[in-house]
């Protein structure tokens, strides 16, 4: 059942070139510049013409709303807000019928995400439900929707899913942006073929499997973690820091890179791993600098950087080198090796892996 690992998380984890491909699979016809997500097609104008998008989640799902904020924002121009679901509904939302909501789950069953849902959509708004398990409760509950296809996560940390629900994301914002046409036709066909690599660069980080446990066994006794990204790349640092923390207990933060002056810094000593997620991409230089002040600090730096970077592995303490790929796209590579680093973490502390404390799978009680 576990395929040969020794814990569904990994089997999980490897599974990633498949079950994104099994997401983009018939949707993503690159050649012809097609996106078909057939869930949502009657709701395309509405998506199209929507002045704000509210996004609704929990835990990594709510992170993968972070990761479609940017995609949102960058290539449909249309303003975003991403949701703890557990807030949005006891706060008195102002929310309309010319809102569309995005709810993203991947059990489909999150007591929160469920009740926000059920409010919004009692004040008139559109929900599209990103649910991987087919015919569960908020799949129901929606309007229309598009399944992720990452097949059953048996795992409570979320990792197969995670990519997924990008991958429907990025395949809902680009459609939008073509028929909107705040994306040229040229980007968003080079998107679309970069969309298709991602399996075959997702299978090629993979590969680092060994470097991350060798580095897993360096710092598997520390207290704290530190986790840093800029743009597309933060949202990654949260999910990096949340894996850490649920299947190993090891305390770790995620912060936007340039947050870290207000704050965070303060906890940096010569104990202190920082994982910088410092792929090249139009926040290159600034991550850089923020590098430099980890180091000044004397914190032990992790680097996940693009293939070929020279001028981090220079400061960094380990460099793990990713495929390079769009900004956009990034996050479904860079969490490859956080994903794997958590693993052999937890492993090497002989925590339940697949089924750690005080968590479940599906959040059904608020
Ligand atoms: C993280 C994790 C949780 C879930 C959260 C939402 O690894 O498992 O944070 O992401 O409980 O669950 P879904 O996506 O099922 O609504």
């Amino acid at each position: 059942e576990k395929g040969g690992y020794d814990h569904f998380m990994l089997k999980e984890i490897f599974e990633q070139p498949k079950s994104i491909g099994d997401c983009l699979r018939g949707r993503l016809q690159a050649k012809e510049g097609k996106l078909v997500l057939g869930g949502i097609f009657d709701y395309v104008t509405k998506m199209v013409n929507a002045e704000r998008i509210l996004i609704i989640a929990c835990g990594t799902s709510w992170h993968a709303g972070l990761v479609a904020e940017y995609i949102f924002e960058e290539f449909c121009r249309i303003p975003v807000e991403v949701e703890y679901a557990s807030e949005f509904r006891y706060r008195n939302p102002i929310v309309n019928e010319k809102d569309v909501v995005i709810a993203i789950s991947q059990s489909g069953e999150t007591a929160d995400t469920l009740a926000a849902i059920e409010l919004a959509k009692s004040k008139g708004a559109t929900i599209i439900g990103v649910c991987n398990v087919v015919g569960s409760s908020i799949a129901r509950a929606t309007h229309a929707g598009s399944y992720t296809h990452a097949g059953p996560e048996i795992g409570v940390a979320s990792t197969k899913a995670f990519t997924a629900q990008i991958s429907v994301l990025t395949m809902m914002a680009l459609m939008i942006a073509e028929k909107k046409g705040s994306l040229s036709e040229s980007k968003y066909r080079a998107l679309l073929f970069e969309l298709e690599s991602v399996p075959d660069k997702v299978a090629k980080a993979l590969l680092l499997n060994d470097q991350l446990e060798e580095i897993a066994k360096v710092f598997k006794d520390a207290r704290n973690f530190l986790y840093l990204g800029r743009g597309f790349n933060f949202p990654v640092a949260l999910e990096g820091a949340l894996k850490l923390k649920e299947i190993s207990y090891i305390h770790a933060e995620g912060y936007p890179a340039a947050e870290m002056k207000h704050g965070p810094i303060a906890l940096i000593d010569e104990e202190m791993p920082v994982v910088v997620i410092a792929t090249k991409d139009s926040s290159y230089e600034k991550i850089v600098s923020n590098v430099q002040e980890v180091k000044a600090r004397k914190g032990k730096v992790i680097a996940v950087v693009s293939e070929g970077d020279t001028e981090i592995p220079k400061m960094a303490d380990y460099v793990i080198e990713v495929p390079h790929i769009s900004d956009a796209l990034m996050p479904l590579i860079a969490v490859i090796p956080l994903q794997l680093l958590s693993y052999h973490i937890a492993v090497m502390r002989g925590c339940n892996v697949d089924q750690p404390r005080n968590l479940a799978k599906s959040v059904t009680v608020e």
